[in-house]
């Protein structure tokens, strides 16, 4: 059964390898997956964002593993503090089976209680199976950023997308 919740300093050593094996297929989706948080980092960073109002980490766990991991982070730039951008993986062996799309549910929900009214991401514009949940959930592509990721020896290009919780006609700044 696949049950989501916030992430916790116990499940460092799961994260870690859940990025370690994503990473293995060829650095494909994520960013610097060869240098990923060491488990003691991990943990120190999943304890700090228990406590922080300005960040979450949730994971779905099947039959108690856990398979996927969501990171949402609060824009620290006194403008932009409505806006929180969002990192996602599934485990290979779990995908296909509607978990990002619940991970993605889930971080509106802590978007909502959070006064965050955008939500924004990169992803390559190779990664087809992300680009396809992110488009049948909502986002829209706010633009295209060029080499503008060092990776692998190279610069690469991004999309940058993004979810309107709340609806951009319905701004009013002064909130
Ligand atoms: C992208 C990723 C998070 C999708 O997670 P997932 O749990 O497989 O996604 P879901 O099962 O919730 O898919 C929901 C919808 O997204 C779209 N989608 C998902 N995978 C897709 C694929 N391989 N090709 C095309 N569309 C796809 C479909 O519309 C799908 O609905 P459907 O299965 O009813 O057709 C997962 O493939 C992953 O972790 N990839 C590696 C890491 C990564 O790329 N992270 C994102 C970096 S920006």
């Amino acid at each position: 059964m696949i049950r989501v919740r916030p992430a916790g300093p116990g499940d460092a050593a799961a994260l870690v390898a859940l990025a370690e094996e994503v990473g293995r297929e060829g650095g494909r989706w994520i960013l610097a997956a060869e240098t990923w948080r060491s488990v003691s980092d991990e943990r120190r960073y999943l304890r700090t964002v228990q406590r922080h109002p300005d960040a979450a980490v949730f994971v779905a766990e099947d039959d108690g593993r856990v398979v996927a991991r969501l990171s949402l982070s609060r824009d620290p730039h006194p403008a932009s503090r409505h806006v929180a951008d969002l990192g996602l993986m599934v485990a290979e062996s779990s995908r296909r089976r509607g978990i990002g799309r619940l991970l993605l549910e889930q971080a509106l929900d802590w978007a909502r209680t959070s006064d965050i009214r955008k939500i924004e991401l990169h992803v390559f514009p190779w990664n087809e199976p992300a680009i396809g949940l992110y488009e049948s959930f909502g986002f829209v592509r706010e633009g295209y950023r060029r080499a503008h990721y060092a990776r692998a020896g190279t610069y690469v290009d991004a999309i940058l997308m993004a979810y309107a919780v709340v609806a951009d006609d319905d701004a009013d700044a002064s909130d």
